[in-house]
């Protein structure tokens, strides 16, 4: 469990990047923070693993406080994925997957053995672990970026609009993959993301957040889609998709659904 109380962050230079966010995300969930760019979301995530120490407030990970664990070791018990990656380029990909064992000591043979599992998890062929990231296309390094997080077997993983540089059929297709794997293996996830069609599709909550990480509304996606908490929401919502509103036709005894566009989304199930 990750519990913000009354966190906030201004920098040095005086921004109130997040004014009061106080939220708690249960064990083995998977939260989604979306807002617009600058809302301070990524500011709200660096807060778990101290890449960012809270101003005011302060987050805890089960019954501890942050601030007094050591914050290397914070990091390397927390998966972290950002959008660039983060792969270092003169390094295999098995090396970059195995970077914290290979850090922690763990033997090169036994690290890069896991390391071709966790590609396996992560749906790359682990013959692409003797590549360099440069030779993988962005989406397989996107999935490199997970294998590495996954590999200290951490309870949490931050992820910080990880799929936000691959094209769209890619993006899909990671955002399935991650929804399987946290099936399968019930990580607490707090993701970030400005884009509301991936939050619903990824959260079990949604965290709608105004500028200043103040929260408009938090909920499940169905909640959120049925009950907009106010006009902010609703432009939100309506923002990511030009038509949300969908209708059933029938077609020769087939019910379809088509949105209010025309086009069609899908076929009820009978
Ligand atoms: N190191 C920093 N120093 C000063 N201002 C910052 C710093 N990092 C972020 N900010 C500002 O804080 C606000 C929130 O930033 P950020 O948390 O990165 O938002 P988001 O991830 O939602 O785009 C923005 O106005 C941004 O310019
Ligand atoms: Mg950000």
């Amino acid at each position: 469990m990750i519990r913000f109380e009354h966190a906030g962050k201004t920098y040095p230079d005086g921004t109130v990047a997040v004014g009061e966010f106080t939220h708690t995300i249960p064990s083995h969930a998977c939260v989604v923070l979306v807002g617009t760019s600058g809302s301070g979301k990524t500011t709200l995530l660096r807060m778990v693993n101290r890449m960012v120490d809270p101003t005011r407030g302060r987050v805890l990970i089960d019954e501890d406080d942050v601030a007094d664990l050591d914050p290397v070791d914070l990091r390397r018990r927390i998966g972290y994925v950002i959008q660039s990656g983060g792969l270092l380029p003169h390094r295999s990909v098995l090396d970059n997957v195995a970077t914290v064992p290979l850090l922690e000591g763990s033997p090169r043979r036994s690290a890069h053995e896991r390391a071709r599992e966790l590609l396996d998890l992560v749906g790359l062929d682990p013959a692409l672990g003797e590549r360099y990231p440069w030779q993988l296309s962005g989406g397989q390094q996107q999935r490199v970026g997970v294998a590495r997080a996954l590999a200290a077997d951490p309870n949490i993983l931050l992820m910080d609009e990880p799929f936000g540089a691959v094209d769209p059929i890619v993006r899909r297709e990671l955002q399935d993959e991650l929804a399987r794997l946290q099936r399968d293996l019930g990580k607490t996830i707090l993701f970030v993301t400005h884009d509301i069609d991936e939050a619903f599709r990824l959260g079990d909550e949604v965290v709608v957040l105004r500028p200043g990480g103040d929260v408009a509304q938090a909920g499940t996606p169905a909640e959120i889609l049925a009950h907009p908490a106010d006009a902010f929401v609703e432009a939100f919502i309506g923002a990511g998709s030009s038509s949300r509103t969908l209708h059933v036709e029938d077609h020769a005894g087939t019910r379809v659904v088509v949105d209010r566009s025309g086009r069609v989304s899908g076929v009820l199930a009978p």
